[in-house]
């Protein structure tokens, strides 16, 4: 049998960070209450998520914050290097953008519940993880703006705490980008479809010919077989940069370069080594015994919850 080693593209995938969906589980459910609790709530949740623009707000206004902190760590900075004899004239700057990305956080964060209250699996582990990331940072922020108040001053320590707080921002901004895109968020799961989470049988031995790559469906999930020096590797054969077919790409052993954009994948365990594609290949076990060969996702698979019924009527659709 071969079997593939490290693929999650994020450590929070791993079982050892199950801990994220014992607080994630209450905290959205409270999250739904309090968006689902009258027809204000829930209009105000449709502006959250962008409805009257057709546009996710939480992306876009992400800048208000990130930009006055920005602004906040360059002017603390020259604020550190000219004010030797006490004061300075970057100072009231520096402290006006850290409460402006404050008070910019706020709406950014209503954005960013409003757009996680609905999501599930890692989708929502991981945004649970963003959020505590962020509100770690606005603490750190708030912390520093109230020792820039006149009678608590304690400039140097203000400065040090903006400045985690910028680091831990960045942080937030890196879940945020797995967010979406390695896990797809707010994107139809009907273009991510998962392979059930067992062993698929696909193929008979004599069909996987040596340093010539295969690929079969597994429920919709074309996954690509390749047998090199004794051993079968199996990967889903869609590039994980923009859907290339990798099974038509160039192989050299077990690196395989992508058709459309040269990405190159060792699929020894689905690490890129050439971009643009920044993350790993969704890698199977596969094992070959009795003339069969079967495959099973190696990575910390999940599942989607079952698609809801559909309605037994279709309802009637509103006069135009
Ligand atoms: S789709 Fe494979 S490199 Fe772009």
């Amino acid at each position: 049998m071969t079997r593939q080693g490290w693929t999650a593209n994020s450590p929070l995938e791993s079982e050892r960070f199950a801990w994220l969906d014992t607080i994630s589980v209450p905290v959205q459910k409270s999250w739904h209450a309090l968006f689902g609790a009258n027809k204000g709530t829930m209009y105000a949740k449709n502006v959250l998520n962008g409805v009257p623009w057709r546009h996710r707000v939480h992306p876009a206004i992400i800048i208000w914050p990130l930009g006055a902190w920005t602004t906040a760590a360059l002017l603390d900075t020259l604020d550190g290097v000219t004010s030797r004899n006490g004061t300075s004239q970057y100072r009231a700057s520096a402290d006006a953008s850290v409460a402006f990305g404050l008070v910019g956080a706020v709406p950014t964060a209503l954005a960013g519940w409003a757009d996680w209250v609905d999501q599930y699996g890692h989708q929502r582990r991981v945004g649970m993880a963003h959020a505590l990331t962020n509100i770690t940072a606005i603490a750190l922020y708030a912390a520093s703006m109230g020792l820039r108040m006149p009678g608590m001053e304690r400039r140097r320590t203000a400065r040090v705490l903006a400045g985690l707080g910028y680091a831990i921002v960045g942080a937030g901004g890196v879940l945020g980008g797995e967010l979406v895109y390695n896990l797809g968020v707010n994107i139809p799961h009907v273009l991510y479809p998962k392979a059930p989470v067992k062993w698929t049988d696909v193929l008979a031995s004599e069909e996987l010919p040596v340093g010539e790559p295969v690929v079969v469906d597994v429920e919709r999930v074309p996954v690509m077989l390749l047998r090199h020096e004794g051993n079968i590797y199996a990967a889903e054969s869609w590039c994980p940069h923009a859907g290339g077919p990798l099974n038509e790409g160039k192989f050299e052993g077990c690196i395989v370069e992508c058709p459309w954009h040269q990405s190159r994948f060792d699929l020894r365990d689905g690490h890129p080594l050439q971009g643009p594609a920044a993350t790993l290949l969704r890698m199977f076990e596969a094992r070959e015994e009795s003339g069969r060969i079967s495959v099973k996702p190696s990575y910390e698979a999940e599942e989607w919850p079952p698609a809801p019924a559909p309605p037994a009527e279709r309802p009637a659709l509103a006069p135009q």
